[in-house]
């Protein structure tokens, strides 16, 4: 009989967030993409960010989209199939449906499965006529789309989520947005806007640790899927604007030197190291809009609010 003794595959093998994961403990920065952050209960507590004091990105782009909704739906114009990127709760794409002039369908696009088919229910109950498509899919590759026969396509990308992506990678999500409505369509664009600095730290160093706690949920969605050993005690939240890049960045800084193992692979901390979890980029109207312009799109309308904090643009994708 055979006795040695097989070592046993990571039951993650094969699995994208493994190979995901493996690859960005191994760089020098160590690094995770931030759309990891988003199982359940990651969610769940995106959900309890949005309604810190602290936080004003959805406070403020919900006071814009109250003010100008009208506004926007005219901009969408009649039986448009609107697709929300990186839905969510669905809580703001509600403000814009119910201005909407006979939408041919609702499209929301969301990695955190569970979360987006409970919110789809629910709006599917106060919505009765609407037909609801909600697809669970990372939106920087590409998706199946629904077919719903519609005059137009438009993309509701509100949150500032373009702005956790690296300028090169926003650049690609906005081509890649302006082939999926084709000529003629469109894209409500909800941006973070620069700032005082302590605003921006302050939103995302809450003092009730719920981001620290949405930062750390990283580790456990680890732990429990990846066959990880994070000791969560051992690593602090740590968030910062960086000038340079016009970004607040969120890390996972460890306490001391340790060795942690995910899936059998081991991965060695210096005290101090940080795991870099995401990029918040801050943007510029200006600055955006002509990089807009360079991915495809024209400018139609820009709303902010009083303070110029957050600002709402819509964009009309140009001929190819
Ligand atoms: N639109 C909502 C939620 C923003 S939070 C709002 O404005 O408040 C960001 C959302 O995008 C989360 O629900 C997250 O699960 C989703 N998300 C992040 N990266 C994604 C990706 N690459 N593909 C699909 N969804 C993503
Ligand atoms: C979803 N995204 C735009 C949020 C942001 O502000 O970058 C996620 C978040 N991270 C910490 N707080 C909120």
């Amino acid at each position: 009989m055979n006795t040695t003794k097989l070592r046993q595959a990571p039951l993650t093998a094969g699995d994208p967030f493994h190979a995901d994961v493996v690859a960005g403990l191994s760089r020098p920065q160590k690094r995770l993409s931030a759309k990891y952050f988003y199982d359940a209960a990651g969610s769940q507590l995106f959900d309890r960010i949005t309604e810190l004091e602290e936080y004003y990105p959805t406070r403020t782009e919900l006071g814009i989209m109250r003010k100008h909704a009208a506004a926007m739906a005219g901009c969408c114009g009649p039986r448009v199939m609107l697709i929300e990127l990186g839905a969510g709760s669905l809580v703001k794409a509600r403000l814009l449906l119910d201005r909407l002039d006979r939408p041919a369908g609702f499209v929301p696009v969301d990695v955190s499965g569970e979360h987006l088919e409970e919110a789809a229910r629910q709006l599917a109950r106060d919505y009765p006529k609407l037909p609801i498509a909600p697809v669970t899919a990372d939106f920087t590759a590409d998706f199946p789309l629904p077919t719903i026969p519609a005059a137009r396509r438009v993309v509701y990308f509100p949150g500032s989520t373009l702005g956790n992506f690296e300028p090169a990678e926003a650049d690609a999500l906005l081509r890649r947005t302006a082939a999926l409505v084709g000529p003629g369509g469109g894209l409500l664009l909800g941006v973070d806007l620069r700032k005082d600095v302590a605003v921006l730290e302050r939103a995302y160093d809450d003092r009730l640790g719920v981001t620290a706690a949405f930062n750390l949920n990283l580790l456990t969605r680890m732990n429990r899927e990846l066959d990880a050993d994070f000791d969560l005690g051992e690593f602090e939240h740590h968030a910062f604007y960086n000038p340079a890049r016009s970004r607040v960045e969120m890390h996972l800084r460890s306490r001391g030197a340790q060795r942690v193992t995910v899936g059998g692979a081991a991965f060695d901390f210096r005290a101090g190291e940080t795991i870099h979890t995401e990029n918040s980029h801050k943007y510029d109207v200006r600055e955006l809009t002509a990089r807009a312009l360079a991915c495809g799109w024209r400018v139609e309308a820009v709303w902010t609010d009083p303070r110029d904090y957050f600002a709402v643009l819509s964009l009309v994708a140009e001929p190819r």
